[in-house]
């Protein structure tokens, strides 16, 4: 058989390429009817009173009152309402449905809804969390406040010889997947089912027992085809699958909820916006010997998944780099703005570019060239991770980096840049990424489970919860079945998920699917494989923590992530030295996700990872204004297009891992990470200015060059 990287077709592409996926919006049921949510126009406010018009026959309306059980959304709080009660925390936040038959009508219904409101004093930002005078939304204003540290910080401070601090700003990032979010609810003989945009059908169907307080067995949640999710799909699609699902239980209809784009993009989560500040400590010969971060994000008005997300900010603040002494805090804060959630990276993008910029601007005020004094403090094999654990496998930086310079030219680019005032840049970027839940995870919240039947046919079928949002799971996961089994990719099935037949693998998320779940399933082909006959036969496979993995969860001690991804990332800029706008000219890249499971899906990953990153370094921007997001559509919220897609060259180096299929590493978000903070150094090096805010909009690089 061949080497497994080699690519085929992927599963998707022809259906989605001819318009034949059927998503969401695509799916049509008999008497079905439409919902459209009623939301907040406050920031924060009492609800006084709300009064509907008369409802014409066959139109209803949908309100906390009507949620069997629980109004509020299982994650790892329950603390936010599925639909608001007395009172409400953001603009956007949703208050009630209008279902009915026809959505003009609908429309004209919520047109005539009056909500009166009694305001509250709002927290619309960072900086009014700690105002005294205006009351806190949960104690203290954060949903997290976390701390770890190891070494002798303060030791390593009072001996310095030089200390530098500086502090790193980013802003919201929206997802933009493909289509907006959408789920639609049936509700027949006593049994709710879902179908939607999601990556993670499990946390949808928890949800629902949740809020309805029902048996598992009368939910039921089916993924339809999904167009992208960056993480945009973790989270917030048990939300509205509450809000179809209890209008399908009210109605005995069932029920379709689907966003436009504008919706979409001004409720739904987004990436946290973070305040960072470094702190580091050199000795006389430049080296660095501790270092303090303090780390603030925005989550918003509820607390969702901030405190996880926090946690990645935290554990990878060192980024690639062996600091003897660390002090990390952290503060997922609490504002009356839209909550934040699940972006990929989840948490990392953030951290990496502060500390990649504040590693370029050390060596910068120090007199060293940027990439040899990040070298001079590389991690490898043996070193401890930010929190204490130990790097256990080879670390490639070396040969990564060697690969990039050689793509790239960046030193003898970078030399000619930084003298000839010609508004050229060159920049590079470390970085890694965590592959898999943080900590004990899997083992204490997950317990993934897989399934693989063979069928009387010979057919053999994934049953897993993972979906493909178009990463190519689909692919990857029927590769690792068929190479296990040495039989043909096509006599491998991967339907899309149904909560009635796949157990909980867990959620799409986490750069873990092929890692984890794929392990799993490699190990289910290999038994499945040895069975005899040709009656149906099935294999269940359940997660087993690696027992070399110590992690404490309560200090934050020990082994943070199962292995660790690796890249470096080369970007040339030429700016434009009147209007201050970027032109990318060259990416270049180097990879180790241990062994890819299929190239051509891999180079996907990088260049979507890589275009998605340099947006959030300076295209897209997202600003809040008294509460609410002044972008609110693709044509002021600026995504990258085809136009700004500069050649983007990559490599892949294999360095099996001990923990995936084959040898993979998790992949999927690593190449986002580093795309920021290349540019970020590539434009500072073009301009020569310091570089600490993203997006980098031609506006913010005017404040850059002010004397
Ligand atoms: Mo992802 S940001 O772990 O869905």
């Amino acid at each position: 058989m061949a080497d497994i990287s080699t690519p085929i077709r992927k599963m998707d592409d022809r259906e989605k390429a001819a318009g034949e996926a059927r998503y969401t919006a695509d799916l049509t049921f008999e008497g079905m009817l439409h919902a459209k949510t009623v939301r907040s126009t406050r920031a924060r406010a009492c609800i006084k009173s709300i009064i509907v018009p008369p409802l014409p026959p066959g139109y209803a309306t949908v309100d906390h009152s009507d949620i069997p059980a629980k109004n509020a959304v299982k994650m790892i709080f329950d603390d936010q309402p599925f639909l608001a009660g007395d009172t409400v925390n953001y603009i956007g936040e949703p208050i009630l449905l209008v279902v009915g038959p026809d959505k003009a009508e609908i429309l004209r219904i919520i047109a005539n809804i009056q909500i009166e409101y009694e305001d509250i004093p709002a927290i619309l930002s960072m900086e009014d969390a700690d105002r005294k005078e205006i009351p806190h939304i949960c104690p203290d204003n954060s949903f997290a406040k976390y701390h770890y540290a190891r070494g002798k910080v303060e030791t390593a401070f009072k001996q310095a010889d030089k200390v530098i601090e500086h502090t790193y700003r980013t802003g919201y990032q929206e997802q933009a997947y493909m289509e907006p979010q959408g789920m639609t609810a049936t509700y027949e003989n006593g049994k709710v089912t879902i179908y939607g945009s999601m990556q993670c059908p499990y946390y949808i169907k928890n949800a629902l027992i949740q809020a309805l307080g029902w048996e598992g067995n009368r939910i039921r949640v089916v993924q339809a085809a999904t167009g992208g999710a960056f993480g945009g799909k973790e989270e917030y699609p048990s939300i509205i699958a509450g809000h179809a699902a209890f209008a399908a239980i009210k109605t005995g209809k069932p029920v379709q909820l689907i966003f436009d784009r504008t919706e979409d993009m001004t409720v739904t989560t987004k990436r946290h916006p973070a305040v960072i500040t470094l702190k580091t400590a050199l000795d006389k010969d430049n080296n660095i010997t501790a270092m303090q971060a303090d780390i603030q994000t925005n989550a918003g008005a509820y607390a969702g998944l901030s405190n996880v997300v926090l946690q990645r900010t935290m554990f990878n603040i060192a980024g690639v780099y062996n600091i003897p002494a660390l002090d990390v805090s952290g503060r997922a804060t609490a504002t009356n703005t839209v909550p934040t959630g699940a972006f990929r990276g989840f948490g990392a993008p953030q951290a990496i570019f502060a500390i990649e910029t504040h590693m370029d601007a050390i060596a910068k005020e120090v007199g060293e060239d940027p990439l040899d004094f990040k070298m001079r403090h590389m991690v490898k094999k043996g070193d401890l991770t930010a929190t204490g654990g130990i790097q256990k496998e080879d670390i490639i930086l070396p040969e990564l980096i060697a690969e990039v310079c050689r793509m790239s030219g960046y030193k003898e680019k970078s030399r000619v840049y930084t003298k000839d005032h010609s508004h050229r840049g060159m920049g590079i970027s470390l970085f890694l990424h965590g592959c898999g839940f943080t900590g004990s995870g899997e083992r204490d919240h997950i317990k993934a489970v897989v399934k693989l039947v063979r069928h009387a046919d010979g057919m053999v079928e994934i049953l897993v919860a993972n979906v493909d949002m178009g990463q190519g799971a689909a692919t990857t996961l029927k590769k690792i079945v068929a190479t296990a089994m040495d039989i043909p990719f096509d006599t491998v099935i991967f339907p899309n998920p149904d909560t009635d037949r796949v157990p909980d693998s867990g959620p799409t998320v986490a750069s873990r699917t092929a890692m984890i779940v794929g392990r799993l399933l490699q190990e289910a082909a290999l038994e499945l494989k040895n069975i005899p006959g040709s009656e149906e036969v099935e294999v269940t496979k359940q997660y087993v923590h690696p027992d070399d993995m110590e992690w404490d969860d309560p200090t934050f001690k020990g082994d943070a992530y199962p292995a660790y991804s690796w890249g470096v990332i080369a970007a040339e800029v030429k700016v434009n030295p009147v209007t201050l706008e970027t032109d990318v000219k060259g990416v270049w890249s180097a990879f180790d996700v241990g062994k890819a499971l299929d190239d051509r899906i891999m180079k996907g990953q990088i260049d979507g990872g890589i275009m998605q990153g340099l947006g959030f370094a300076y295209l897209e921007v997202m600003q809040g204004k008294d509460g609410w997001l002044l972008q609110k559509n693709l044509t002021d919220y600026m995504i990258p297009t085809t136009l700004d897609i500069p050649a983007i060259q990559s490599v892949l180096l294999d360095n099996p891992c001990i923990r995936g299929p084959y040898g993979v590493r998790g992949a999927g978000e690593l190449p986002l990470l580093g795309a920021a903070p290349a540019l970020a150094a590539a434009i500072s090096n073009a301009l020569n200015i310091e570089v600490n805010t993203l997006p980098l909009t031609p506006e913010e690089l005017m404040e850059g060059i002010k004397p």
